[in-house]
């Protein structure tokens, strides 16, 4: 049977009308199988969509929807990604500063004693555990009583530069832990088996001149960094300088030490334990800098040649007879202004005292004083001690001196000896040297008539007498 119209063969035109039907019918029927499949596509994606949200919600994760952008249209908003190329550029144009976090402090239970170390002027230092880590940390108890305000203000400097003073060579303070009251205020730091004056008090020779140098490159690197950051000590001795078996040295005990500025600001003079005290600051300076702390890396210096403090006063007056002793006396020109400080004028120099030198060069510390010392070694020592502040070099200089550069060559700190630790094993005892000033205390009235050899002078009235002072 034939598949044509029953009039296909009657009219051509009928026939082309009947196959235009035919044409339509069919689009027809194919336009709506597409819209079916549209429909059918739409539902599956919005299920799709509707399992991702609950999944959010329910805080499953999953790989993260970016939405793309259909269109060139500016008005369209912006896609994830150009929101985060652009918070990157907003993030990079912008100044950041770091924002400290405050929070509560531990307790100290949180620390296990075990064993003291030493009891200090400004606190007691003991080796303790830190029982959720089982690390081995040095616990120093603020001394809270004697202070009127409060807290005491060298506690306060202590954690606030300590804080500030990242470096390899300062102790590291890793928090501040607090006990049952409000003044059981306990600094947490890195343990280091030694300090440097209960070594030195150990020991039976001295350090070898090569460990000398890496001794000194690494303190006065430590004190670089804190001069650059506007730090003064102001307390540096042997017994702050803690060491660990690694032959590396840290600067501890910041309960003097202060930002300062330029030009300095007026600051008390009773800083720096006596034996290590600058000949500025015993004379009565309130202005004073960096230089203070350069003088007491000169007498550090000076211990580590000998195993004995360099300068042991037994009080201020003393000290400066011993120093006098050592340099020889001021003059206007090794120390121009020297006569203006405070308590200068009550120097009176010996007759014999030596005409001033012209040639304008430092002079050099008594050779027979530090027979071992290389005539380079012995030109550090001696402008680190020069009486003038301003001829001391700086932490920088001291580093870059010809000194370190000289056979022996500085010891590689892998190389070091160990020493049997007495602060990780027992109470040791005190040691024989002076006390850090008190704050808060004044600066002595001092009469120095007697320095050389005079009258009173000194508050044992002997203080001075019998002195010879050596001019060589
Ligand atoms: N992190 C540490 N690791 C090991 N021992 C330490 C540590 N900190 C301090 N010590 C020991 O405790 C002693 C006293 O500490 P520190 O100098 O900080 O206290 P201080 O009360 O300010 O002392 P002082 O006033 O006598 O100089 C140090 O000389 C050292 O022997
Ligand atoms: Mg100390």
């Amino acid at each position: 049977m034939s598949a044509k119209s029953r009039w296909a063969d009657d009219d051509p035109e009928t026939e082309a009308i009947v196959a235009q039907q035919k044409r339509e019918k069919e689009e027809k029927r194919r336009a709506k199988a597409e819209k079916q499949r549209q429909l059918e596509e739409k539902e599956k994606k919005k299920k799709n969509n509707d399992e991702n949200t609950q999944a959010a919600i329910n805080g499953e994760s999953g790989p993260p929807k970016k939405r793309l952008r259909l269109s060139n249209d500016p008005d369209a908003p912006p896609t994830t990604a150009e929101v985060d190329q652009q918070d990157r550029k907003k993030q990079s144009s912008l100044l950041r500063f770091p924002v400290r976090e405050w929070g509560p402090c531990r307790h100290v239970d949180n620390f296990e004693r075990l064993n003291h170390i030493e009891e200090g002027s400004y606190g007691w230092v003991s080796r303790a555990k830190d029982i959720n880590t089982g690390e081995v940390v040095a616990l120093k108890k603020l001394k809270i009583e004697n202070s009127p305000d409060g807290f005491p203000v060298t506690g306060l400097r202590e954690i606030q530069t300590l804080l500030e003073a990242r470096h390899s060579n300062v102790v590291y303070l890793r928090e501040v832990v607090m006990g049952n009251k409000m003044d059981d205020v306990f600094l947490v730091m890195d343990f280091l088996e030694h300090d440097l004056k209960t070594l030195l008090d150990e020991m039976r020779e001295p350090f070898l001149p090569s460990e000398i140098k890496t001794l000194l490159l690494q303190v006065v690197g430590g004190l670089e960094f804190l001069h650059a950051q506007w730090i003064m000590h102001r307390d540096l001795k042997t017994s702050n300088l803690l060491m660990n078996n690694r032959g590396e040295i840290k600067i501890a005990d910041f309960g003097m030490a202060r930002y300062y500025g330029d030009p300095p600001p007026k600051l008390t003079q009773l800083v720096v334990t006596l034996w290590y005290r600058s000949p500025e600051l015993l004379l009565g300076a309130d202005k004073y800098g960096t230089e203070v702390d350069m003088w007491s890396i000169g007498c550090i210096f000076g211990e580590l040649l000998t195993k004995e403090p360099l300068l042991q006063g037994k009080n201020e007056v003393d000290q400066v007879s011993q120093i006098f002793a050592l340099t020889g006396p001021p003059n206007s020109q090794s120390w121009p202004g020297f006569r203006s400080l405070p308590n200068a004028k009550s120097l009176r120099f010996p007759p014999s005292a030596p005409a001033p030198s012209s040639s304008g060069s430092l002079p050099l510390l008594p050779r027979s004083r530090f027979p071992y010392l290389t005539n380079a070694g012995l030109g550090l020592l001696s402008s680190l001690l020069a009486l003038n502040p301003a001829a001391r070099p700086s932490a920088q200089q001291c580093l870059a001196h010809p000194y370190f550069r000289e056979d022996p060559r500085p010891k590689p700190r892998e190389m070091f000896p160990t020493f049997p630790s007495k602060a990780g094993m027992e109470k040791r005892r005190r040691h024989h040297t002076p006390e850090a000033p008190r704050r808060g205390q004044e600066a002595p009235e001092l009469d120095f008539a007697g320095v050389f050899g005079g009258a009173p002078g000194g508050d044992t009235g002997e203080v001075g007498a019998g002195f010879t002072l050596r001019l060589g």
